[in-house]
């Protein structure tokens, strides 16, 4: 019961907070918008079983609107997620070129470098509407899987190396 009266107010909070903010900016009034910044607003699950398609279509360009059917949505996804895996590839690409100006084992993960590069892509997040929560959660996993293949290339670069790739 209690618990309850809490997911309440932390509700009510919440839809205070996204009509807060949405009524700041001067592009769209999103009732969505809680959920593009953190911390993410703990919510009740919905009861709801709705009609769908629900709401009105988010994503727009130019004079069209996407999306009417979940099939769009997913050849949707399935685009950007092509350009993820050119964008990551070029990325990966300067990681190993990084290990060219690391002398030793020991200096190819620098903790700092990787708070830096996660903070600042929370904090730039909003400007581009990527809701903070996917930045944190992807950039975290971007670095974390870099430092391995990063100490993988300086390995097969020295045999005195005893990191288990
Ligand atoms: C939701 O409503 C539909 C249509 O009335 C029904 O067929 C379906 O079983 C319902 N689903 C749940 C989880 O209640
Ligand atoms: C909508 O965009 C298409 C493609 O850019 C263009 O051909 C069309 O004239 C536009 N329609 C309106 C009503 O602006
Ligand atoms: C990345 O590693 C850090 C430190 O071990 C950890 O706190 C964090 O949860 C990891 N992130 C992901 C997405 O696995």
């Amino acid at each position: 019961m209690q618990k309850w009266y809490q997911y309440c107010l932390v509700a009510l909070s919440a839809l205070t907070v996204a009509h807060a903010s949405a009524g700041s900016t001067s592009t769209s009034d999103d009732f969505a918008a809680a959920c593009y910044s953190e911390p993410l607003p703990l919510l009740p699950v919905s009861p709801d079983n709705r009609t769908i398609p629900w709401g009105i279509p988010s994503i727009v360009t130019g004079n069209t609107t996407c999306c009417s059917s979940l099939d769009e949505v997913r050849a949707g996804i399935d685009a950007v997620d092509a350009q993820l895996l050119s964008l990551l590839s070029q990325r990966a690409a300067f990681v190993r070129e990084a290990t060219r100006f690391k002398a030793t084992h020991d200096v190819v993960d620098v903790p700092s470098r990787d708070q830096q590069v996660n903070d600042g892509a929370v904090a730039d997040a909003p400007a581009v509407n990527l809701p903070q929560t996917i930045a944190r959660a992807v950039f975290s996993a971007i670095i974390n899987a870099s430092v391995p293949f990063e100490l993988c290339i300086v390995c097969l670069s020295s045999l005195l190396c005893f990191y288990r790739c």
